[in-house]
């Protein structure tokens, strides 16, 4: 299933793209929310698109391109849009820890707004195979890129009790963290924890069955936790944050935008936004985040933790 964007028209309304001005799109995926900044900022204005996922801009990059090939076999109203975009996008696998660096080297200039869009997206869940979903058996990775020296199989099977059962508490801010990670250590002593399976039977052994019977899967916690600490992701959005203030330039007008999908960065987000605003460097535009509402949810669960907040520089 492709990913659907999450509160695409709050955040494109946040962000207020007008013809000729220039974007970046920190976490661009599938373009849901690039296609529409460029469609707002006809004929001229351009979208500088990261995702870390060398897969995910790939495939866009092949979706952008297959716009010509149809176009040459005459189906213009369908390449038309997907052509003219193709000229004013401009991809770059990399990490937004990196944004600075990546603007510079792009040679990017006059950005008017900036987004992020958070974590996972459906193709990192039903197709990448690295082991981010607990329904499925795959081996335990978690990478959203395949450079990165860490995986969840390294973690489960290499770190001590004390620093499994910390992340699990700190990232996934799960109950029965120092329960698991014991569970994580006997079974690591018979024989190694390869797969998504076997890990999910290893969180479920602790649990008592009367917890296990809630709306979330029990193993739902420990991963999400795993997928942060292979991806470092709390570090990288507190290290970015600055860097798109730094972009945007204080005073200048800018707009910045960011969907988070659990309180751990939504505090980040909230804290780096309060912070400045104290220093006079932003006007906060959202008071509380913005959510989805009941209709979205219900076309699109996943967006269902979703929070987007958005400044003004
Ligand atoms: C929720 S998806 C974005 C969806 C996109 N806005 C859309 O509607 O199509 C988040 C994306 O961020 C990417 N990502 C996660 N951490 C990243 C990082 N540190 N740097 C760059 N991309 C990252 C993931 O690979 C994923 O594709």
């Amino acid at each position: 299933m492709p990913h659907i964007p999450v509160l695409q028209k709050e955040a494109i309304e946040y962000l207020d793209p007008k013809p000729n001005e220039n974007f970046i799109d920190c976490t661009v995926n599938g373009g849901g929310h690039t296609l529409a900044i460029l469609e707002k900022t006809k004929p001229e204005g351009k979208v500088l698109g990261i995702d870390w996922s060398p897969e995910i801009i790939k495939n866009l990059e092949c979706r952008i391109s297959n716009a010509e090939a149809l176009a040459e076999a005459r189906e213009e109203a369908l390449a038309s849009s997907n052509i003219e975009f193709k000229n004013r996008l401009i991809l770059v696998c990399d990490n937004f820890v990196n944004l600075e660096e990546i603007v510079k080297s792009e040679n990017f200039k006059s950005v008017k707004g900036i987004l992020f869009d958070l974590g996972i997206s459906s193709w990192h869940l039903e197709e990448s195979g690295r082991g981010f979903s607990f329904l499925k058996k795959e081996l335990l990775d978690m990478r959203y890129n395949p450079q990165n020296p860490l995986t969840a199989e390294k973690i489960v099977n290499y770190w001590s009790a004390p620093e499994i059962e910390k992340i699990l508490k700190e990232y996934g801010e799960e109950r029965w963290a120092r329960q698991i990670a014991k569970n994580i250590i006997e079974f690591r002593k018979i024989k190694p924890i390869k797969t998504t399976v076997q890990l999910v039977e290893i969180i479920k052994k602790p649990i008592p069955r009367k917890f296990q019977q809630g709306k979330i899967h029990p193993a739902t916690k420990t991963f999400q936790a795993l997928r942060i600490a292979v991806n470092d992701e709390l570090n990288n959005l507190e290290k970015a944050l600055p860097q798109a203030l730094n972009i945007l330039k204080p005073g200048a007008g800018g707009r910045l935008a960011v969907i988070s999908f659990h309180s751990l960065e939504d505090r980040i987000v909230k804290n780096f936004f309060a912070k400045k605003a104290k220093e006079n460097l932003i006007k906060i535009l959202t008071k509380k985040p913005l959510t989805p509402s009941q209709k979205e949810i219900k076309i699109n669960p996943r967006s269902r933790s979703a929070k987007l907040r958005a400044s003004q520089i």
